[in-house]
This record gives structure tokens, sequence and C-alpha cells, in this order.
């Protein structure tokens, strides 16, 4: 049987998983870096503004305060991975991916990024995305996975960039405001590290 990674129609796992270091570089004006605990007003601001226009991730408002700070202590503590984008210091963006704790599953890792409208389009996005895939390396994750609207095509564009594949599309996965919106199923699969033993 064909492990994953040889599948017809996926690419080839190494070369997708490790950006070229020009995608690492960040337009003028902005700063990418890991999360910090103090990022996590920032962060819930950022979030808010997204999940309010209700088109692109599955929140409609952002989390309490608290739940966003423990989020962020959990991916500091090694839960997973999460980057920021700042302008000036205030978060525009941010991209994580958190590792799924259960037996059997720990191999996988959920992924979520958005930035603010006003930063969109001009490169960030990509190099928040390089950054994060570029973190987890060390991490031994092997699938990383994500939902994504259908209709959305800059996301899905960048994510295929990226080499994530479809893998399948929950049909009128949500319906808001009297919208069906299908959801596209999309993964990446990434090598075991040589050790790797879960
Ligand atoms: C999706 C998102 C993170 C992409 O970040 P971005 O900074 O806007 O994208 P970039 O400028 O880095 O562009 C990277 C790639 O995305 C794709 N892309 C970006 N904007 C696009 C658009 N308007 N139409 C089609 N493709 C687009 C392209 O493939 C682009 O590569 P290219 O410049 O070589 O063509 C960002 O637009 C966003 O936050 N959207 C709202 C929240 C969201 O959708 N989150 C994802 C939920 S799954």
């Amino acid at each position: 049987m064909l492990a994953p990674s040889q599948a017809p129609g996926r690419r080839p796992l190494r070369e997708a998983a490790r950006p070229p270091m020009s995608e690492l570089d960040v337009p003028a004006g902005f700063r990418i870096r890991p999360s910090r605990v103090e990022d996590a007003e920032g962060i819930q601001r950022c979030l808010d503004a997204v999940a309010r226009e209700r088109r692109h991730i599955a929140m409609l408002e952002a989390p309490p305060l608290e739940q966003v700070r423990s989020f962020v202590e959990a991916i500091a503590a090694g839960a997973g991975v999460q980057f920021v984008a700042l302008q000036d210091e205030a978060v525009v963006g941010w991209c994580d991916v958190l590792r799924n704790p259960r037996s059997g599953f720990r191999h996988s890792a959920a992924l979520g990024m958005g930035l603010l409208a006003p930063v969109r389009g001009r490169g960030i996005g990509r190099a928040l995305l390089a950054a994060v895939l570029e973190g987890v390396r060390p991490q031994g994750l092997q699938r990383i996975e994500l939902e994504v609207y259908a209709a959305n095509r800059p996301a899905i564009a960048l994510y295929e960039h990226f080499g994530f594949a479809r893998e399948g599309v929950k049909q009128a996965g949500r319906v808001l405001d009297g919208e069906p919106a299908d959801i596209l199923c999309m993964a990446l699969l990434l090598p075991p590290l040589a050790s790797d033993r879960r």
C-alpha cells in the first residue's frame, strides 16, 4: 500500500514543507516572531476582528482574554507553535499549530491563522505560515490539518502553495445567517523524524 506521502497527486513532502528562505522575509514595516504571553490581548483583538467578519473562521467572536492567555501559555509550554505578525508592535495577525494531545493522534496538529483585513494581500500570511512550518519542524509532527471554507480562495491558494492537499469537503458544513458554506479539509504530511516512536 502506498504511504500517504507517496499517494498520487501529493507534492513531495520534504520540498513542500521547507519554504525557500525568501518566504521568511517580512514585508517592510512588519515583524514576525513567536507569540509571548503579553501578546494575548493583541491576539484576542485580532482574532475578534477576523471572527466578526463572519466569513473566514468558525468563531464569531474571540474567546475571553483568560482563554486566549491560557492558549498562548500552553503553546509556550510545548503544546504547539504560534507566531504573530506585528505592525508598530500591534498584533495584526497570528498563525498557530496545536498538537492533538490524544494517544494515536499526537503526530497531528491543527492549524489556524488570520490577519486583520487592511494588511492582507501583502505577503504577510505567506511569511507567517513559512515561519510556523519552520517552527514545527523539530516537533516531529507528521500531519498538519486544517479546515477552510471552500469559498476562501486566498487561503486555499496559500495552503496549496505550501503543499497542503485537499482531502475532502464537508458539504454545507456551516449554515450561518441562512447561508450554507462548504468546508474543505486540507492536510500537509511531513516525514517522521528518524528516531520518532509514539
Ligand atoms: C488567508 C490569509 C491568511 C492569507 O494571507 P495574506 O497575507 O493575505 O496572503 P499573502 O499576501 O501572503 O499571499 C500569499 C498567497 O495567498 C494567495 N492569495 C492571497 N491573496 C489572494 C487573493 N486575493 N486571491 C487569490 N489568492 C490570494 C496567493 O497564492 C498568494 O501567493 P502569490 O502572492 O504568490 O499569488 C489572509 O488573507 C487572511 O487572514 N484572511 C482572512 C482570515 C482567513 O481566511 N484565515 C484562514 C482561515 S482557514
